[in-house]
């Protein structure tokens, strides 16, 4: 049973089944999951195994051919959508509080991400209506052509634990839009958003098997989900370590996959940018969710003649920023998701600081009143940094920044896209001609110029090389869930 919790409806002392075809099913084998705030145990969850992968599977696959959900029109289905968006809406609140609660950012910022989700599922229910393939003019008069969509068929989703609910709703919105069925593995450190988002699925009226959560440990239920024959598209968002094994047990039965890898997002401040904004933009791109967001603006490429007093402007920004309990209405930063991902961090910080390099903020665990039961690692600006060091490499995954000097705007783009990654990036300058130029040179699914990490449900985002490959978000993921048949009629 668990240690008493913060109360929230969900946290009932109750262990927490899987969902599969419209069932709430419990295993013998659970695991805990905690609060990373102080180490609390907030409830124990089902640990699904190949076992439970396969019977969700089939029951997605069942859900897809018969019953209700295959005759369901674009319209019912925009309908289910938008009401799933006003449950959504109604329990903002419960949703927040239990993503804080479990992987530990603060509260106004998962508040703020369920109201955007609210919006993106809305977004999913107009795209329900606007699915349309075309008709060609063969050059043979008495042949008709023309493409049909559709939906692609049972789709499997692994998620990670940085934002467990926009990852769910991002994953299912194009599913139901489109009529496809999910099977969706949460990460292990944060499984409850997923859970109760099933729960309001079904409130909602998702027929059964349409929607399916497996929790579970990645080796087990997410290995059996990527290498399952009856999986026909495979969407994993992760680090490419993880993305790599996936890919290799998707190929071996050639379903189809998109993979958001994350990232070592540059962010180029040029001298003649607004420094104040950048500056206080710099910060929210690189230290947001205490840097566990896969675009985090970690490599900050500064202009030489203003580097040193930009990089202790942001310091200086990034030292008022409040860290604790998330559940704190004033908390700017809460802990990181997990003991496992504090000693990633603090590895990286050594290896930075052995290499060289030295933090001007931060720079060590936090612990006292308030930290030692928790996973605390303050918001850290590096100088001295060089572009080999691994910390300035390898994603991170923490509040770690690196500011890197540089003089011309061909040496830092060369060195902006000398990365196996490409994700995001950022530019910050007044000069029109380079913002164009740069929005074209730099290697990244995403580039941001005078902004950071923008973001709305009509604009793709994805990877370019190890970021990954597909697109989220806008009418490129409605058709990463469709499939395009040409139908030809002849009136001979
Ligand atoms: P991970 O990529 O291993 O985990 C993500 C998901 O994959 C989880 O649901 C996990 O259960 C599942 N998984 C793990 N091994 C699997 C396997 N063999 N087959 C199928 N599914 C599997 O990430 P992890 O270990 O939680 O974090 C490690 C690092 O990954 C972080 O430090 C960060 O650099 C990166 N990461 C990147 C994210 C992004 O959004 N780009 C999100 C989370 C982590
Ligand atoms: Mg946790």
């Amino acid at each position: 049973m668990s240690a008493p919790s913060p109360a929230h409806p969900f946290l009932d002392g109750q262990p927490k089944a899987l969902f599969i075809g419209g069932r709430w099913q419990a295993t013998d084998a659970v695991f805990e999951t905690r609060n990373p705030a102080n180490g609390q145990v907030l409830a124990t969850v089902a640990r699904g195994t190949a076992r439970e992968v396969d019977a969700a599977v089939t029951a997605a696959r069942t859900a897809f051919e018969d019953g209700a959900w295959p005759r369901f029109s674009p319209a019912d289905r925009q309908r289910l959508l938008l009401r799933l968006a006003d449950l959504l809406e109604r329990d903002a609140e419960d949703f927040a509080r239990i993503d804080t609660l479990e992987m530990g950012s603060p509260i106004r910022h998962t508040r703020g991400s369920v109201a955007l989700l609210v919006d993106l599922l809305r977004y999913y229910a107009g795209m329900a209506r606007g699915i349309e393939g075309l008709t060609a003019q063969p050059s043979d008069p008495d042949m008709f052509a023309c493409t049909l969509r559709e939906p692609v068929g049972v789709c499997g989703a692994i998620i990670p634990w940085n934002g467990p609910l926009w990852a769910s709703v991002l994953k299912l919105g194009p599913v139901l839009a489109t009529g496809c069925t999910l099977v969706l593995k949460p990460a292990e450190d944060a499984s409850l958003a997923p859970l109760m988002l099933a729960r309001l699925a079904e409130e909602a009226g998702v027929p059964p098997g349409v929607f399916n959560v497996v929790t579970g440990f990645g080796a087990e239920a997410g290995a059996a989900l990527a290498a399952h024959p009856g999986i026909d598209k495979l969407a994993f968002t992760g680090s490419d370590t993880t993305g790599r094994a996936i890919a290799a047990a998707a190929g071996a039965n050639l379903k189809k996959l998109s993979l958001e890898l994350g990232g070592k997002s540059p962010n180029i401040i040029f001298a003649d940018a607004d420094l104040d904004a950048a500056a206080r933009t710099a910060v929210i791109a690189a230290f947001a969710n205490s840097g566990q967001v896969c675009s985090a603006g970690t490599r900050l490429f500064v202009e030489q003649a203003v580097h040193r007093e930009f990089a202790e402007r942001v310091a200086r920004i990034a030292q008022t920023l409040r860290i604790g309990d998330g559940m704190d209405p004033d908390t700017d930063l809460g802990p990181l998701v997990s003991a496992r991902q504090l000693a990633r961090v603090c590895g990286h910080m050594d290896d930075a600081r052995t290499a060289g390099a030295t933090a001007i903020s931060g720079g060590t665990r936090l612990d006292g009143a308030g930290y030692d039961q928790g996973f605390f690692f303050p918001p850290t600006v590096l100088v001295d940094a060089r572009d080999d060091m691994r910390a300035v490499r390898e994603e991170i995954f923490g509040p770690i920044l690196a500011t890197l000097p540089f003089t011309t705007e061909d040496e830092v783009v060369t060195r902006a896209n000398a990365t196996p990654f490409g994700l995001g990036a950022g530019v910050w300058t007044r000069d029109v001609g380079r913002a164009h130029r740069l929005g074209r040179r730099l290697r990244a699914g995403s580039v941001w110029v005078n902004c950071y990490n923008a973001i709305d449900p009509a604009m793709p985002s994805g990877g370019m090389k190890a970021s990954g490959y597909g697109r989220e978000y806008g009418r490129a993921h409605l058709d990463e869930h469709l499939e395009t048949k040409s139908l030809w009629i002849s009136s001979r």
